[in-house]
């Protein structure tokens, strides 16, 4: 007998392509009814399943879809958070297809937020539908989707305070992020913070003619590449004053252990068409990307970028900086020293403003929870091997706030690759993650339900 996830796979992706075809960009106030609209579509797809007091809770911003299926209260629950904004779409020139108008190519599904984390959140929804045929879920499932990830997740914050009692859970469950390869799972157990600034550089009171002025002001512009490019040393180390007395060192053995995972440099470059590596001096790429801080410039600028040359002195230059954190950084206290240091590289002959946006707190999960033992005999259920932990470099601020506020930790049971192109042009889930998604979830209750009883 075919399985009800075989027999019925077509009508799943073509809900998940529905779905999809709403541009919820939560930046962009441009989609606010898009954003409503795939709320709503959300909603109705998990009352017709059955889930229960299922509902939008207003905020301050974007509607959080909230819905539960409370079977026994003696069972655990288990949380499933995901998001269903996306990033904008921009620069669509570069999309082979429109990103709001899905299409299944090659075995992948593309469009904007197939993977990160519409694609991901719809496995959910399907994985409860598969159970509910196939004898029911085994313990208590809610879930709260929100619509303000990708810009903060400002009012989850205060939903998640104000709300503990509607939100009391065991494990938080998340895909939202990857695995090493569709023949290598793995498990993220680590999300790196993030503190991010707008820093605006000021000069002359007005835009110069670059002749007549040039050589005795300050350029501002000339000024901020100057600053930016000081905030790293010869061996890419950050400079700012105290920047690395938090961060927490592997040690020897952790790091032999992490540098088993399987990596190849050259495939690396290769896949992101790269002529060599490049970094902090000392570490590999993964660490790079996964245990130690980083600060890049996001956007810069100022000035005449038009068409021909425009012989000019701006008055203002301005630039986006992010840091990725790690633990133990806080970000408020790596907010606070860049504010300091940045400001202080500022010449006399030119003032600056840096202006702080949204940060998140690096966290790290534990490998000894129930919850995680569950996900990892469920990835080795599918996949027929047993997953690696990993540390994964992005960042899912609110992960951090659920450990705070509702004492809870998370299970990381992403399956994009790095590949997807998430945030980029052409992002893309690939269907065999979509279906692997659905096939793994269950079993994922199934032996967390098993391993709770049995504590
Ligand atoms: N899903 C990503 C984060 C992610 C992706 C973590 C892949 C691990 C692996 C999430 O939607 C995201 O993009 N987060 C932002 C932070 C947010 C505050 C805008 C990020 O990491 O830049
Ligand atoms: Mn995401
Ligand atoms: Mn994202």
């Amino acid at each position: 007998m075919a399985s009800y996830l075989e027999e019925n796979k077509d009508r799943f992706l073509s809900e998940l392509l529905d779905w999809l075809r709403i541009p919820s960009v939560s930046a962009d106030p441009k989609f606010h009814g898009d954003v409503l609209r795939a709320a709503d579509y959300l909603k109705a797809r998990l009352e017709e399943l059955g889930v229960e007091n299922v509902e939008l809770c207003e905020t301050a911003g974007n509607p959080i879809v909230y819905g539960d299926k409370i079977v026994d209260p003696a069972l655990p629950t288990v949380l499933v958070y995901g998001h269903y904004d996306v990033q904008p779409a921009d620069p669509y020139e570069l999309w082979t297809s429109p990103p709001f108008e899905p299409v299944i190519k090659d075995g992948n599904i593309y469009a904007r937020g197939a993977c990160d984390d519409k694609g991901q959140v719809y496995m959910h929804v399907k994985a409860f539908e598969v159970m509910m045929k196939e004898g029911g879920v085994p313990c208590n499932v809610k879930f709260m989707i929100e619509g303000e990830e990708e810009i903060g997740s400002n009012n989850l914050n205060v939903f998640v305070r104000e709300n503990k009692e509607k939100l009391k859970a065991d494990v938080i469950l998340i895909s939202d992020t990857g695995i090493l390869a569709n023949d290598t799972p793995s498990i993220e157990v680590g999300l790196r913070g993030l503190s991010y600034h707008e820093v605006e550089v000021t000069g002359p009171n007005r835009d110069l003619h670059s002749g007549l002025y040039g050589g005795a002001v300050a350029n501002p512009i000339n000024i901020l590449c100057k600053m930016i490019a000081s905030l790293h040393d010869e061996n890419n180390h950050i400079t700012i004053p105290g920047f690395y007395d938090n961060v927490q060192e592997l040690s020897a053995e952790e790091r032999a252990e992490m540098a088993k995972a399987p990596h190849s440099d050259e495939e690396f470059k290769q896949s992101i068409g790269l002529p060599d590596v490049y970094g902090e001096k000392g570490y590999s790429t993964i660490e790079r990307t996964s245990i130690r801080p980083t600060l890049d410039v996001n956007g810069i600028w100022g000035g005449y970028t038009g068409e021909g040359a425009k012989t000019v002195i701006a008055s203002k230059a301005y630039a986006k900086i992010s840091m990725r954190l790690v633990p133990n950084q806080t970000s408020e206290e790596i907010t606070e020293k860049f504010q300091k240091h940045f400001s202080s590289l500022v010449p006399s002959g030119a003032t600056v403003v840096v202006r702080p946006h949204h940060g998140g707190e690096p966290v790290v999960t534990p490998t000894d929870s129930i919850a995680y033992q569950a996900a990892s005999k469920a990835l080795e259920t599918t996949f027929g091997k047993k997953p690696i932990p990993t540390r994964g470099g992005g960042s899912i601020p609110i992960v951090a706030m659920f450990k705070s506020e509702l004492g809870l930790d998370s299970v990381l049971l992403g399956f994009g690759l790095d590949s997807d192109a998430i945030h980029s042009p052409n992002e893309h889930y690939g269907v065999f993650n979509f279906l692997k998604g659905i096939e793994t979830i269950p079993h994922f209750y199934r032996n967390y339900a098993a391993l709770e009883a049995s504590k």
